[in-house]
């Protein structure tokens, strides 16, 4: 089953924002393989968000990134690396639907609330870039 990174990122933590945005994945359906809050390293920050080094917010992406405490998850169902972003809305949140994540609660693309995982490729290389395999948890779940 496909599996997607997903992380409320700073702002999102210290706005008591994890319940809420927990709960959406929840309520669609999707079901949770791996959870945890916590603080990222400068280096493992440069190496998620390598594919921007050369742009010139980096600084400041890499600085806000760890500026805090995350909460750092593994969602799996059918195409969710598509419909969570889908249900993120755009990076920008002034250009997000209302009913997406950051359409609802976010006003900045540097603090826009939540990251997803864009494509196979990038969530196979963000879950084992923040989650040991014994982390990652199989159960059954009823729909
Ligand atoms: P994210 O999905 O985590 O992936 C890259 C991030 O870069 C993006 O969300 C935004 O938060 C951030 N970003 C994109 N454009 C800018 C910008 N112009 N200034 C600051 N941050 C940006």
């Amino acid at each position: 089953m496909e599996q997607t990174f997903l992380m409320v990122k700073p702002d999102g933590v210290q706005r008591n924002l994890v319940g809420e945005i927990v709960s959406r994945f929840e309520r669609k359906g999707f079901k949770l393989a791996g959870a945890k809050l916590m603080q990222i390293s400068e280096e493992t920050a440069k190496m998620h968000y390598g594919e921007h080094e050369d742009k010139p917010f980096f600084g400041e992406l890499v600085g806000f990134i760890t500026s805090g405490p995350v909460f750092a998850m593994v969602w799996e169902g059918e195409n969710v690396i598509s419909t969570a972003r889908d249900m993120m809305g755009k990076t920008n949140p002034l250009e997000a639907a209302p009913g997406t994540i950051r359409g609802d609660y976010g006003m900045t693309v540097g603090k826009n609330i939540i990251h997803g995982s864009d494509s196979p490729e990038s969530a196979e290389k963000e879950i084992n870039l923040f989650f040991q395999v014994s982390e990652i948890k199989t159960y059954s779940k009823q729909d």
